[in-house]
């Protein structure tokens, strides 16, 4: 197993506490007049509710990475959820995956994988509107924004905003994986979200999480039959509705012989995007790329536009003014 290294989470500035106005209200009384939104006020009241002091947990973090694991994960804690943190799966800059024991009332088998991300993951995320063109602005309960205030906030991104804007990435993808679950697309389970983290189920078994593909080598009949089955879940995909937006090797799990398809917080919806076809194709060329070095040989433009058109929707290569190139195509 790869080793991690930890000292990465040493530094405070890797786990910020919160962003200015939340660590402003820390002291706040739930009747503080203050000029700060209400529903900001709420949730940081909420979230301190929500989140004990006592959640101790055997994975050895860092002291700051222990306060936001505690911030993070501490309210499926308290909801009987989680009953531990074991292991970080996997730290990156934009989010961190770690292992956690389920509640024996949880709907859940032994292990929950926990996604859990940086503050500022999605103010960083580049050309972000690209693929938020054609979704709607999500709030904590998963409905839909249409507060004024708010929406001019996300607008004019101001903390307040970023924050509205970084909930609705999450309750995009936890709502995304709960959709494509139902309908029978290979995702990891999903099991409950908040304004932070997202629980699902953990592939892998307790000593090993499954590897991402681009790691596997496959024997050619294997890899034969695993694409088929990626495009048989783009295909799925995108009868639900659905894009991936960031579809590769690196964000399909795969462990016994089965794949999960995991990350997405990109998701773009195929009608209300005028560069999805676009996003659609360039999923499906990193994923034949992909299976060409484990010697399937697939032509990734035809399959694109097959699956288009096979839903009954005329190929059109119109693309967004902000195109794919800053995308690093
Ligand atoms: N349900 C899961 N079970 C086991 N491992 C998982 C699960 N979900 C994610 N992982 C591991 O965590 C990693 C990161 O997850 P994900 O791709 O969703 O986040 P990310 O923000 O894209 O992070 P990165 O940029 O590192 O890929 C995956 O590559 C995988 O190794
Ligand atoms: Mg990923």
């Amino acid at each position: 197993m790869p080793r991690l290294n930890l000292s990465q989470f040493d530094n405070e500035e890797d786990f910020p506490s919160a962003d200015r106005n939340s660590r402003r209200l820390k002291k706040l009384k739930p009747d503080h007049k203050s000029k700060l939104p209400r529903a900001i006020l709420q949730r940081e009241l909420a979230a301190q509710a929500d989140h004990p002091e006592s959640f101790n947990f055997t994975y050895q973090a860092s002291r700051h990475e222990r306060a936001w694991i505690i911030r993070s994960l501490g309210g499926f804690y308290e909801h009987r959820w989680i009953d531990n943190v074991l292991r970080l799966l996997k730290g990156g800059k934009e989010a961190s995956v770690y292992l956690c024991a389920a509640n024996a009332s949880a709907p859940a088998g032994e292990f929950i994988a926990a996604k859990v991300y940086r503050p500022r993951m999605f103010r960083n995320l580049k050309n972000d509107h690209l693929y938020r063109e054609g979704r709607a602005n999500l709030d904590a309960d998963g409905n839909q924004i249409l507060d004024g205030g708010m929406l001019h906030a996300m607008h004019k991104r101001t903390a307040y905003g970023q924050e509205l804007l970084h909930g609705s990435w999450i309750m995009h993808e936890f709502q995304t994986l709960q959709r494509l679950h139902i309908a029978g697309v290979d995702v990891p389970k999903p099991y409950a979200c908040d304004n932070n983290a997202i629980l699902m189920d953990y592939i892998g078994d307790p000593w090993m999480p499954a590897p991402t593909l681009n790691t596997v080598e496959l024997e050619r009949k294997e890899a034969a039959a695993l694409f088929e089955r990626v495009i048989h879940n783009i295909d799925r995909m995108l009868a639900q509705e659905c894009i991936h937006g960031d579809l590769s090797a690196y964000n399909i799990l795969y462990w016994e012989g089965e794949i999960r398809l995991i990350d997405y917080p990109q998701v773009v919806h195929p009608d209300e995007n005028r560069s999805a076809y676009r996003i659609l194709e360039r999923d499906v060329r990193r994923v034949c790329e992909y299976f060409a070095r484990q010697g399937v040989k697939a032509d990734a433009g035809r399959i694109a536009e097959d699956l288009w058109t096979s839903h009954g929707r005329p190929v059109k290569l119109e693309v967004h003014p902000s195109t794919l190139a800053e995308e690093g195509e």
